[in-house]
């Protein structure tokens, strides 16, 4: 594979990565699991902005920069910022491109990662961006996905949840239209995929289905990926109140499976996933998350032009 340059590049969008794009991240970050230099970013800082509740994504992101000897400066907690105050979103961000070397933000509002990158002077990375996007997320994804089946093309995947506000799933959705993918869609009818998005598969011409019953996909997938009815996106709580235990799997439903499948949830989870799970074999969404720190360190490296 030839050499891409990604020095000084804004992730913002899946949408922004060609397929040879996924591939090259995938395939650093798997040099990159066998051998690292430890200080191959001690010169640069990292602005962790998070105006959103995070648990992986924020410290994956911080380990990702520790293990290359980085440094990470930022906040999880706007009320402690000036925001408070009344500083614009502007202002803060052309304040902390003076501190760092490079931003990652999430942010409740769809487009604010797009906004920021248009006034930035150092790269954005999306760590989510309302119900829109959730860029990194999918390249670990797609990375577990390749370790788990040697392979990312030509694969079935059921999307089981929340598909309207689900981010995770909006991403991983156009990224697996570059691999052929069959995609299934589960979701009641209230939280079906954007239209928009399935305008673009269909236009694509990848294959897909919709249906609210989870046993129709469940022996038909190589790979179910989970998702939390997000209680926090619902403009009605009321309507949250019907919809929320929705899907629920446990043991028992993966005598309704077909072999080799693989049961994958960017979390956090709710309720969706049964703990009595946890230690299957099917079951790899912790692996999922931990391979975060590993495709994260490669987006650093690249995007700082330590590595090419
Ligand atoms: N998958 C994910 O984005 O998790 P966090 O919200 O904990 O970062």
């Amino acid at each position: 594979m030839s050499i891409i340059n990604f020095k000084g590049r804004n992730i913002i969008s899946i949408r922004d990565f060609s397929k040879t794009d996924l591939l090259y991240i995938i395939n650093t970050a798997r040099k990159l699991e066998k051998e690292y230099d430890s200080n191959l970013l001690n010169k640069h800082v990292l602005a962790s902005l998070f105006f959103e509740p995070s648990t992986r994504t924020r410290l994956s992101f911080s380990s990702a920069m520790n293990r290359f000897g980085g440094r990470v400066i930022g906040f999880d907690n706007p009320d402690s910022t000036s925001l408070k105050k009344g500083e614009s979103l502007r202002d803060t961000i052309k304040t902390v491109e003076g501190y760092s070397d490079i931003i990652v933000m999430r942010h409740p509002v769809d487009g604010a990662a797009r906004f920021v990158s248009e006034i930035s002077k150092i790269p954005i990375i999306n760590a989510g961006d309302g119900i829109n996007q959730h860029p990194t997320q999918t390249l670990l994804d797609l990375y577990t996905i390749k370790k788990s089946f040697g392979k990312l093309d030509e694969l079935s995947i059921g999307f089981v949840g929340d598909l309207k506000y689900g981010r995770t799933v909006h991403s991983l959705a156009h990224a697996l239209s570059h691999f052929n993918a069959k995609m299934r869609f589960v979701s009641p009818p209230q939280l079906k995929m954007p239209e928009d998005h399935l305008e673009e598969l269909k236009e694509k011409k990848i294959k897909f289905t919709e249906e609210d019953d989870l046993s129709k996909i469940s022996k038909k997938v190589d790979i179910l990926y989970m998702t939390r009815i997000q209680k926090e996106r619902f403009p009605d709580p009321v309507e949250y109140q019907k919809l929320k235990g929705c899907y629920k799997i446990d043991k028992d439903f993966l005598s309704k499976t077909k072999p080799g499948m693989k049961i994958m949830h960017p979390l956090p989870r709710v309720d969706e996933i049964h703990p009595n799970l946890d230690e299957e074999e099917q079951s790899i969404y912790f692996e999922q998350a931990h391979n975060g720190v590993i495709v994260r360190m490669a987006l650093l490296a690249l995007l700082l032009g330590e590595l090419q």
